[in-house]
């Protein structure tokens, strides 16, 4: 089986799945309400500038979901822009979706003009590393220690 890859605008009858795992991921615990998971990812549609979503399939199914924001950690405002909300669902895990998926918005931020990608993570290091991100930096995110990354495109 393979992966393959759309833009967000064109995935449009499917956002309500992907925004329903990234609001159980991340969405509640930051106090957003599923609608507004739903909304943030529908104003992922665009194309051109940020933000923009990509979304994953794997056997026609929705698969995994990464996006490209402006701003994502409150601490580092200067930093611009950021690959954000990468997630795979939990039963496909281990098969490259998400690398797939991080090089998918890689190379539509370049296409956008962008130079360099920011990330946090609190535990995905390795994963990043394998896919050219270089650490840069520690900071805290809700309480939580995340490390900081940067690829240039
Ligand atoms: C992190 C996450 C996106 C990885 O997705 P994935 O499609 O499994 O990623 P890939 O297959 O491209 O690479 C997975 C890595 O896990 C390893 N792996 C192998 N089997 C695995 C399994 N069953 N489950 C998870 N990871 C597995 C891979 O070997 C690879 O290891 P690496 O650390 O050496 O790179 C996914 O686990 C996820 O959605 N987690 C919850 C949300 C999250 O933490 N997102 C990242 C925020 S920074």
């Amino acid at each position: 089986m393979t992966l393959s890859i759309l833009p967000a605008g064109e995935a449009a009858r499917d956002l309500p799945v992907f925004a329903s795992w990234l609001w159980l991921e991340w969405g509640r615990r930051r106090g957003r309400t599923p609608a507004r998971s739903l909304s943030r990812l529908a104003s992922m549609a665009t194309a051109a500038g940020l933000p923009f979503g990509c979304c994953g399939y794997w056997a026609g199914l929705p698969a995994g979901f990464a996006c490209c924001v402006a701003e994502d950690l409150d601490s580092r405002p200067e930093l611009s822009p950021w690959l954000a909300s990468v997630f795979v669902r939990p039963d496909l895990r281990g098969q490259g979706i998400a690398s797939g998926l991080v090089e998918a918005v890689a190379t539509e931020a370049k296409a956008r003009g962008f130079a360099d990608l920011y990330l946090f993570t609190p535990d995905q290091q390795r994963l990043y590393a394998r896919l050219g991100w270089a650490v840069i930096g520690r900071e805290h995110d809700l309480g939580e220690e995340v490390t900081l990354m940067r690829r240039t495109l």
